[in-house]
């Protein structure tokens, strides 16, 4: 016999929402977006104005308190960071004996939890202590990125150089040569787009673990888990693989007509909030244009603005954020594994922020399921079961 009853008799059960669409998870400052109009909105500032007119410091700033930094508190912001950058030692063991064919999402997860085992602030999720452990994260998680690569190619790690920006720095670290000043505004650009990004996948699951009570570093760590998956910030590297599967637009054409005929999802479109052109995509775009001209070649170009009229007709579907970040990454000859860490790089300004947020006015975070399995079985001996 079989019956379905609520897990929680006492609370009358609502409507379960597929994937919690729709569901408000949180009261938040942080980020608004508006899905129909195309709108991002960081702590009050329109994306479009945010990425051209300030740096990923800046907005990492914004997001943990509420205001753009003036002169003087960017510079404190920019040495606390410079400072921080260099990792701790039993991180760079770790990193270097890591199989070189760890993907470099799970080196960053491992590296970043490990990451705590000497931080001096672990045990307060105090404002204070947050405050200082987001600045080391953020300082630290490119670090891990470009040194696990660095390691896994055979080559020495780069300290990072203190006078540069976290974007300069990562190019610097990563390729051991000096930052180019357009690829640097395109890498800085690209940060501030990926920064924060309201009740997303990875920033729901890292509130939902600061919400025990558990520290930053355990948060981040679940946070990184989450955006590998390709639903989520994984995207952007399948999108690249797919444009390296083609031989030009009509090849593209063909496979993403066929793919959306097979219903299989075509990485890089389609939005759970965006029912219009995500606005970051419109960045990306014009980035990922200007360094193809800039390169010489505008194959990857012509494919993505081909495809972004085969999923409009097609099942209207709209480009997301991952589907120009793919191009703009390859065309400035980042290797295709490192498209998700940097993903991560810039979203832990966002989800740190977030963080401090649910660690400022917390409620442990426990809904509820709607039971859909049996009722009433009674146990028989192991010999009489089937
Ligand atoms: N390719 C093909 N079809 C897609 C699609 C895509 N990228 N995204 C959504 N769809 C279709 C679904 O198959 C579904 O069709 P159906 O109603 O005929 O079954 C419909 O559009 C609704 O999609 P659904 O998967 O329910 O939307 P969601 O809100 O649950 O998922 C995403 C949102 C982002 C996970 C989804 O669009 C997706 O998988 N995109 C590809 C991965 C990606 O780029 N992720 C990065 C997001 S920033």
């Amino acid at each position: 016999m079989s019956q379905a009853a609520s897990s929680s008799p006492s609370v009358a059960p609502t409507k379960p929402a597929g994937g919690l669409e729709g569901v408000v998870a949180a009261k938040s400052d942080i980020c608004f977006i508006d899905g129909v109009a195309g709108e991002l909105i960081y702590r009050g500032y329109d994306i479009g104005d945010l990425v051209e007119n300030v740096s990923f410091e800046e907005c990492a700033y914004l997001l943990w308190e509420g205001a753009l930094p003036n002169r003087q508190q960017l510079q404190t912001l920019r040495s606390q960071l410079a400072a921080a950058a260099v990792l701790p030692k039993h991180v760079m063991a770790i990193l270097s004996a890591l199989p070189p064919k760890t993907q470099p999402m799970d080196a960053l997860r491992t590296a970043t939890s490990a990451l705590s085992s000497i931080d001096p602030d672990l045990a307060s999720n105090e404002p204070d202590a947050n405050r200082r452990k987001a600045i080391r994260l953020t300082a630290q998680l490119p670090e891990i990125v470009t040194t696990f690569h660095r390691f896994r190619t055979g080559q020495q790690p780069i300290s990072p150089d203190p006078s540069l920006s976290i974007a300069a720095n990562f190019l610097y670290t990563l390729t051991g040569k000096a930052p180019h000043e357009t690829l640097t505004r395109v890498m800085d650009a690209a940060l501030v787009l990926h920064a924060e990004h309201g009740m997303n996948a990875s920033t729901f699951a890292a509130r939902v673990i600061a919400a025990t009570l558990a520290d930053m570093h355990a948060a981040v760590t679940g946070a990184l888990g989450a955006l590998k998956g390709p639903l989520h910030g994984g995207a952007n590297q399948d999108v690249m693989e797919l444009l390296l599967t083609c031989k030009d637009a009509d090849d593209a054409e063909q496979k993403v007509r066929g793919m959306l005929a097979n219903k299989q999802k075509v990485p890089g479109f389609g939005h759970r909030v965006y029912k219009t052109f995500d606005p970051r995509a419109t960045f990306l775009r014009k980035m990922s244009r200007q360094l193809g001209e800039a390169a010489g070649n505008m194959k990857w170009n012509e494919m993505s603005e081909r495809l972004i009229g085969v999923a409009k007709e097609g099942k209207n579907l709209n480009p997301n954020v991952d589907f120009f970040s793919a191009s703009t990454y390859y065309t400035m000859g980042i290797p295709l594994d490192l498209f998700t860490p940097i993903f991560a790089i810039a979203r832990i300004a966002g989800w740190s922020a977030h963080i401090m947020e649910q660690h400022r006015n917390n409620r442990i975070i426990r809904p509820t399921d709607d039971y859909t399995g049996p009722m009433g079985l009674k146990t028989v001996p192991i010999e009489q079961r089937a």
